[in-house]
């Protein structure tokens, strides 16, 4: 039975049971919805500055949880439009507003994990929408590998700004 640390406390969780679920018998605050790996709102991070969904998965170790900075915010593909057969353009709109501006950098992170670093070429803060310029590089980053081959309008991200 792994034992998980979050925020300050630790829990004992339940062979087999995912991390929401324990951390939710056990009278823990950890942000939820969906409980489907869809709303991204059970989102957490280890201390090694990997992130997760709470609700898909289940610890087989011990780990050390916390809840997302403040500075990351959900969002959707909304449009992804190509310019060369290399280069794309992402448009993607944030469940929140994120304080940033064009030529700040920010992190995506896919649903499957996947993340790299991308400067913002527009960010309207009326749609909420961010956009930026994916480059794909025969053996280079598996996310601009990912967003050429699979991603497509109504994919789920993460949106990280840079501290
Ligand atoms: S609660 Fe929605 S993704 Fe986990």
């Amino acid at each position: 039975m792994p034992v998980i640390q979050f925020l300050g406390s630790a829990y004992l969780l339940d062979d087999g049971e995912n991390l929401l679920d324990g951390l939710l018998r056990h009278n823990a605050r950890v942000p939820h919805s969906c409980r489907a790996g869809v709303c991204h709102s059970c989102r957490l991070r280890t201390t090694t500055g990997t992130t997760l969904l709470a609700c898909q998965t289940t610890a087989t170790v011990a780990l050390c949880l916390a809840l997302p900075r403040r500075n990351e915010v959900s969002g959707i593909i909304t449009a992804i439009t190509p310019h060369t057969a290399t280069e794309v353009t992402v448009e993607i709109a944030t469940r929140l507003p994120l304080s940033v501006a064009a030529g700040e950098t920010v992190t995506l992170v896919s649903a499957d994990g996947l993340e790299e670093n991308f400067m913002l070429i527009n960010h309207d803060e009326t749609r909420q929408t961010l956009t930026c310029n994916v480059t794909r590089v025969a053996g280079g980053s598996p996310f601009n590998t990912w967003v050429h081959a699979m991603a497509a309008v109504g994919d789920r991200l993460m949106v990280i700004k840079a501290n």
